[in-house]
């Protein structure tokens, strides 16, 4: 039996909208929940949003709205953006929740009682964008390090908490267990934290300054600061201290930040883990920054990337891949569109996407669209240590995927996805196909292939959910969620011979960005045609090309090529000549039969899908949305268009 599994976001402040860094957290944690559900039975993944204190209340003033109707509204972007997303949350907590009050109190009062917490009267510097007191070494030039702005001096009674007291043994915790806090450069900047006396917490705020919040259950003239009442979600929402969640999940959490917030996490929430009398969570997990081409994303730098608007050009799963393959979890990355396309047309359309329609095109031909047998007499000699490679791929999965590392868990799959096109390459399926002989060889080779992709199904799936179901599909997998257990996927021969294979598609259409390369980058912004326009030609050239009316006599599809119909047409020169063109897609026969259109007469003939085209049509478009240019009146077949 493994153990249960639990994963939280950062609950998210409502002063704005999601944008791609929230996106790459709550996918991250995604990702590691669905690679849980792999392994074990119980898993919940928890994302919420953070709603008191004054930085919103403030937004709310901003938007004329009052703090209840704003955080109503802000927090419903977040919780409607997920599904969207295809984020697998158990639970989604707000701290207005009247249930995370309740244990906020209790907590409170808790840490209270034991003497953790005493009153004292403060004057200090204190930053109202950050809503917290600075001492003079954290400031830069005098300013807060976040806002610029000179922070306020302040005189004020508040409550404070004892951190202080726990500075020792919160250092031996972490030197005893240095995966607490990863990865290591985290941990590093903890212990440095550390090694300066720790300051009390200053954990109330004045009502007579600030009234959008808990009010602390010792003084009601005080509400809570928002990071103590915030902190408390993880354990709120398990309906901490009784709940049956709370008991099975507490023991095994896991939190996911960025390093903007890794000082909380990885300092104030511990302790006051350790005042409330509740164990320590298992690992704070901590990754670096998006950036967006470089610089820092910013509302007033306009490069704040919507993560909607990628998911709608370039697909969800798409997008979840090149968050999730891009960053190395703890490092900063930088966003940049171009190598958003190049990550799907090289890691999807070529290398996976290939492997599979190259796979399934064979099977589909070879095997009457159904799984082959495998005969063990002579799968050995044939299979080239691919089940051993499948085995070692899962395992270095897995590893990898334990401690964060995503890119390299995405790399091993890729090498795996690489091995089984060398392999397709090396045996040479259309080889053996062409004679009787070797049938059985046949048979071993593709059954392989056909088991590669299945491993590699699964082990896509925490990344891109959707796509592993459709290749599941299409490996005649009935979907059920069993065929992603790890131990399932182990089972190197799970496909049943003679399982129907339904009809195939393709994983991942290449992707373009109107402009790839340096040589375009200067045209990017230049307005004007696209594409660009051709290269100029003198009259000569132009009255080189025989352009002619011809009336469309007859149409129809050729058998096998489904972008092309046959055209007979009169052109007035005593006998009917056939073209062949490109727009079955957008034209049925009818649509044409009859129609005067622009031919290109002189053209040298060329035979496509065996028939013989003695010119082109005129037509505009790009295949799909093709119009062909006819006359717009009656006109004698052969007269020159010019
Ligand atoms: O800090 N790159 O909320 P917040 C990567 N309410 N991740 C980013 C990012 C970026 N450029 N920008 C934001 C708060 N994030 C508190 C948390 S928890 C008890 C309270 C992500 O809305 C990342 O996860 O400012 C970061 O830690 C979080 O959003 C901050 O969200
Ligand atoms: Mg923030």
């Amino acid at each position: 039996m493994t153990e249960p599994f639990y994963v939280t976001t950062p609950i998210y402040y409502v002063n704005a909208r999601p944008h791609l860094g929230h996106a790459y957290t709550t996918i991250a944690a995604d990702v590691i929940k669905r690679f849980y559900t792999m392994i074990t039975t119980e898993t919940f993944f928890l994302t919420g949003t953070d709603e008191h204190g004054d930085k919103i209340m403030r937004a709310a003033r901003a938007e004329g709205l009052s703090p209840r109707a704003y955080v109503d509204k802000i927090s419903d972007l977040f919780r409607q953006l997920w599904p969207q997303l295809n984020i697998s949350n158990d639970y989604f907590i707000r701290t207005t929740d009247p249930k995370h009050i309740a244990v906020v109190e209790k907590v409170l009062q808790k840490i209270y009682d034991k003497g953790d917490i005493y009153f004292s009267e403060y004057e200090g510097k204190y930053c109202f964008g950050c809503e917290r007191f600075y001492t003079e070494k954290e400031l830069v030039d005098g300013k807060c390090p976040d806002h610029q702005t000179e922070p306020e001096v302040i005189r004020e009674s508040n409550y404070f908490f004892k951190m202080s007291k726990y500075q020792q043994w919160w250092t031996d915790y972490i030197n005893r267990h240095p995966d607490v806090i990863r990865p290591e450069r985290y941990r590093n900047e903890v212990l440095a934290f550390l090694r300066e006396p720790l300051e009390d917490l200053c954990i109330s705020r004045p009502k007579s300054r600030i009234k959008w919040g808990i009010t602390l259950p010792f003084d009601q003239d005080y509400v809570t600061y928002v990071w103590f009442d915030a902190l408390i979600n993880y354990v709120s929402a398990l309906g901490y201290p009784d709940g049956g969640l709370f008991k099975k999940f507490w023991p095994v959490a896991q939190h996911i930040v960025a390093k903007d917030i890794l000082k909380p996490h990885g300092i104030y929430w511990p302790i006051m883990l350790k005042a409330a009398g509740i164990p320590i969570y298992r690992h704070l997990n901590v990754h670096g920054y998006w950036n967006v081409d470089n610089s820092k994303m910013s509302k007033s730098l306009g490069n704040v990337i919507e993560p909607l608007q990628l998911k709608n050009v370039y697909g969800l799963d798409a997008f979840r891949y090149f968050l999730t393959r891009d960053m190395v979890f703890g490092l900063d990355a930088s966003f940049n569109e171009e190598a958003l396309v190049n990550r799907i047309n090289s890691d999807l359309a070529n290398d996976l996407g290939n492997l599979f329609s190259r796979v399934l095109t064979m099977a589909h031909k070879y095997f009457q669209s159904t799984v082959p047998a495998i005969d063990s007499n002579i799968e050995e000699e044939l299979s080239l240590g691919l089940s051993q490679d499948a085995i070692q791929t899962i395992d270095a999965f897995a590893a990898n995927m334990e401690v964060f590392a995503f890119h390299k868990a995405l790399q091993a799959v890729w090498e795996f996805i690489n091995r089984l096109n060398k392999y397709i390459d090396v045996t040479a399926p259309w080889v053996l196909a062409k004679n009787k002989s070797s049938r059985k060889q046949l048979e071993v080779v593709i059954y392989n292939l056909l088991e590669g992709l299945r491993v590699i199904s699964g082990l896509i799936y925490p990344v891109m959910p959707d796509t592993a179901a459709s290749m599941q599909k299409h490996l005649g997998l009935d979907g059920k969620d069993e065929f992603y257990k790890m131990e399932k996927l182990k089972a190197w021969k799970s496909l049943l011979p003679g399982t129907r294979l339904p009809k195939t598609i393709a994983l991942f259409p290449r992707v373009e960005m109107p402009e790839m390369g340096e040589a375009n980058q200067g045209e990017r912004n230049k307005p004007g045609l696209n594409p660009p326009l051709g290269k100029e030609i003198t009259i000569d050239q132009f009255t080189a090309v025989d352009l002619r009316v011809a009336t469309v006599i007859k149409a129809e599809p050729i058998p096998r090529a489904k972008k092309l119909l046959k055209l007979e047409i009169d052109m007035g020169e005593g006998r009917h000549r056939t073209i062949v063109s490109g727009i079955a897609a957008s034209h049925s026969p009818a649509d044409l039969i009859g129609k005067q259109v622009i031919v290109v007469a002189n053209l040298k003939p060329a035979k496509l899908m065996g028939v013989l085209s003695e010119g082109m049509l005129l037509a505009a478009g790009d295949g799909k949305q093709t119009t062909v240019a006819v006359l717009d009146k009656k006109t004698a077949p052969g007269t020159k268009v010019s």
